[in-house]
């Protein structure tokens, strides 16, 4: 079966794996609120239909995705926790069947922090993930703020997620947030080989193991979530996110001295 919700968001079920490829090629795949909306859709039809025993996400070999669209931050900032942007969050987050990720290119902001609640992640050797919320006037999103200095350590998380430095697909690698690095025009096909790997064990046992892994953290996840979504919500409104996005649609440098 092959579906598609909007351009810019491709699904496609086969032999069990639902793929969901980002497609805004000419906008690096920045994800708008339609597009999220359309992912926790898939998501959502992903989770009851019997058919799906697998997920798989994946974009360009040339770029995952360059985070949230700057211009909708602008014009429809995800104010309330029913924004598409959350309830893509928590759909990915508490999905109880496996996720398998395939990276290339940039993986910015959500590019990087949905990876935390994927369960196999495959990058191209070109994959540069990067969380530069405070560079943008924001604070973490989808539990980073928790799970990255857990995944890290503190130091590295910091650097991370306090300067917002951008980190490689090797330090990814020894860090623990992906599974193994390929060739950029692999690494989508090793997705989706492994999907099948998954798709072909009992659901059942794959469900109940990915549940009993992720219940230390599942309700600090929770918790922290909807903790970050009420300040990143509110820090949208402030000026020092409007003259960061301001800056990116003038091509220009952001400056925060009077922030
Ligand atoms: N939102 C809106 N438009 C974006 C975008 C985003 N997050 N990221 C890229 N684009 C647009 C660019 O403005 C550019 O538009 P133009 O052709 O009209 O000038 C187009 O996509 C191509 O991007 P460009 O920056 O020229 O590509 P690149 O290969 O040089 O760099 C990135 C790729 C991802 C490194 C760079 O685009 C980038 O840093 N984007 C912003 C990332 C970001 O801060 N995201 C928010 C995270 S919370």
């Amino acid at each position: 079966m092959s579906t598609s919700t909007i351009p810019e968001i491709l699904t496609h079920v086969d032999a069990g794996v639902m793929t969901i490829t980002l497609n805004r090629l000419e906008r690096k795949n920045s994800i708008t609120s339609a597009m999220y909306g359309a992912m926790a859709d898939a998501l959502e039809s992903a989770n009851h239909d019997a058919a799906v025993r697998v997920v798989v996400i994946q974009g360009h070999e040339s770029v995952f995705s360059a985070g949230n669209d700057i211009g909708d931050f602008l014009g429809k900032p995800p104010s309330t926790p029913d924004a598409p942007v959350f309830r893509f969050l928590r759909g990915i987050s508490s999905f109880p069947k496996p996720i398998v990720a395939a990276v290339c290119g940039p993986a910015v902001g959500i590019g990087t922090t949905m990876l935390l609640h994927c369960d196999l992640v495959y990058a191209g050797d070109n994959a540069a993930f990067s969380m530069p919320f405070v560079n943008l006037g924001l604070c973490p999103e989808a539990a980073s703020s928790f799970l990255v200095p857990q995944l890290m350590g503190y130091p590295r998380a910091a650097e991370a997620l306090l300067l917002g430095e951008p980190f490689m697909a090797e330090s990814a690698l020894e860090m623990g947030l992906i599974n193994r690095i390929v060739p950029p025009t692999e690494a989508n096909a090793l997705a989706q080989r492994q999907a099948l790997k998954l798709a072909a064990k009992p659901l059942g046992p794959l469900m109940e193991t990915k549940r009993l892994m992720k219940k230390g953290n599942a309700a600090i996840v929770a918790e922290r979530m909807s903790e970050e979504a009420a300040s990143f919500g509110r820090m949208l409104q402030e000026p020092a996110a409007r003259e960061a996005f301001t800056a990116f649609m003038e091509k220009r440098k952001p400056d925060f001295s009077k922030v």
